[in-house]
């Protein structure tokens, strides 16, 4: 019977994990997946998801279940951040998921069952979002993410919107686009917001990467946006980079509507849906995050850490841009864009070459991980990138 399977490809982006832990050479350099790594190239866990921990252990007197929404109190303690301070709690429910990308799983299961047959996309985009529509059996449109001068392209999305309806669901990351760092700018959202409401399209956002950008509530600014405008939304978020849990698989997801029936069957929904795939989330991480957020210094201490973080993104994507040109790739362009990714036009053969001359891995996109670049390896990558791209 099994012989029947079709053969599947390997993951690429999980691949080049393999590919970069076997390589030998002391001197490689890892651009590839999405983690975040400080000037020494370390990922450590979060001083104050330890302090977190250590609370854990010593006060958790049970690992009973708590059911397929996870901690309703990680789910909430979240909802200022994302939502705003001043957000009306009687639009939105949560619950917790295995990461983004069981938070997006659910988001577009509930989309699909309340009745929704295309999702509308920008590409290039996070390839597991298409696996995950592909999976759910829906129809894929796509339009243009980034325009030829390197800016998040408006009309492309204009035009796609123009052609959606009520039916169709919108997807869009909230802050740090995967793979292109290239971010609707505010006022960009502004126009967009509308949009969305008169096309009756339903938005749904992925937010992966809050606080990674610009910083928490300017990260947040086209999801509020977007919710000021429409009746009806889905939220995808992930505590993965911003909490540096990654393997912990800390998500949510949120339904945000005005209609309380609607809310509490989008709620029962993505329950039967977390009940028949991984019954309940794992909880050690979201447990922490709740912890974290609950507590006055923890979140301060954890907000500066994220503040770290970002400014010595900043400071990579400074360096990257004050090279102006290296070989034929413009980098001015990574000055202005955030997050953890921006994209390269290299050619597969030079992504090759990277990987086989100088032991420099990333995504077959020419994605490359920000995070991945120290003091000590910059100048021997804009090196590298010069010599297979002259
Ligand atoms: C990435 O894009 O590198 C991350 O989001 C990790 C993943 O799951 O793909």
């Amino acid at each position: 019977m099994l012989e029947a399977l079709a053969p599947q490809p390997a993951d690429a982006l999980l691949g080049l994990i393999k590919l970069y832990n076997a390589d030998p050479r002391p001197e490689k350099i890892d651009l590839g997946v999405g983690v975040y790594r400080t000037a020494t190239g370390a990922t450590p866990v979060f001083k104050a998801i330890k302090a977190a921990e250590a609370r854990l252990i010593a006060t958790q007197d049970s690992k009973s279940y708590l059911g397929p929404e996870g901690d309703m109190g990680f789910v909430r303690a979240l909802i200022p951040y994302v939502f705003g301070a001043g957000f009306d709690l009687s639009r939105v429910d949560g619950m917790q998921a295995p990461g983004g990308t069981g938070a997006v799983r659910l988001a577009i299961e509930v989309a699909r069952r309340a009745g929704v047959r295309r999702i509308v996309m920008g590409t290039p985009s996070w390839p597991n979002h298409a696996q995950i529509v592909a999976a759910s059996g829906m129809e894929l449109v796509t339009f243009r993410h980034v325009t030829a001068e390197g800016t998040a392209d408006l009309d492309a999305l204009s035009a796609a919107l123009a052609e959606a309806g009520p039916g169709d669901a919108v997807l869009l990351h909230g802050c740090c686009h995967n793979p292109s760092g290239v971010d609707y700018t505010c006022a960009q959202w502004d126009a967009i917001a509308p949009m969305i409401a008169t096309r009756g399209v339903l938005p749904l956002l992925d937010l992966a990467y809050q606080g990674l950008g610009a910083g928490m509530e300017a990260d947040a600014y086209g999801l509020r946006t977007v919710l000021a405008a429409v009746p009806e939304a889905l939220v995808a978020y992930s505590c993965d980079k911003n909490f540096g849990l990654y393997r912990d698989r800390v998500g949510a997801f949120y339904a945000v509507t005005g209609d309380a029936d609607a809310l509490t069957r989008a709620m029962a929904n993505g329950a039967s849906i977390a009940r028949a795939s991984w019954s309940m989330p794992p909880d050690h991480g979201a447990a922490a995050v709740r912890l974290v957020l609950d507590d006055a210094d923890m979140t301060q201490m954890w907000l500066a850490e994220l503040d770290d973080m970002r400014n010595r993104m900043r400071e990579v994507r400074d360096r990257l841009a004050a090279a102006q040109q290296v070989g034929t790739i413009p980098m001015a362009p990574l000055g202005i864009q955030n997050g953890l990714f921006s994209m390269l036009p290299l050619s597969s053969e030079q992504i090759l070459a990277l990987r086989t001359d100088h032991g420099i891995y990333m995504a077959g996109s020419g994605r490359i991980n920000i995070a991945g670049l120290t003091s000590g390896n910059i100048d021997t990558f804009i090196d590298a990138l010069r010599a297979v791209t002259v």
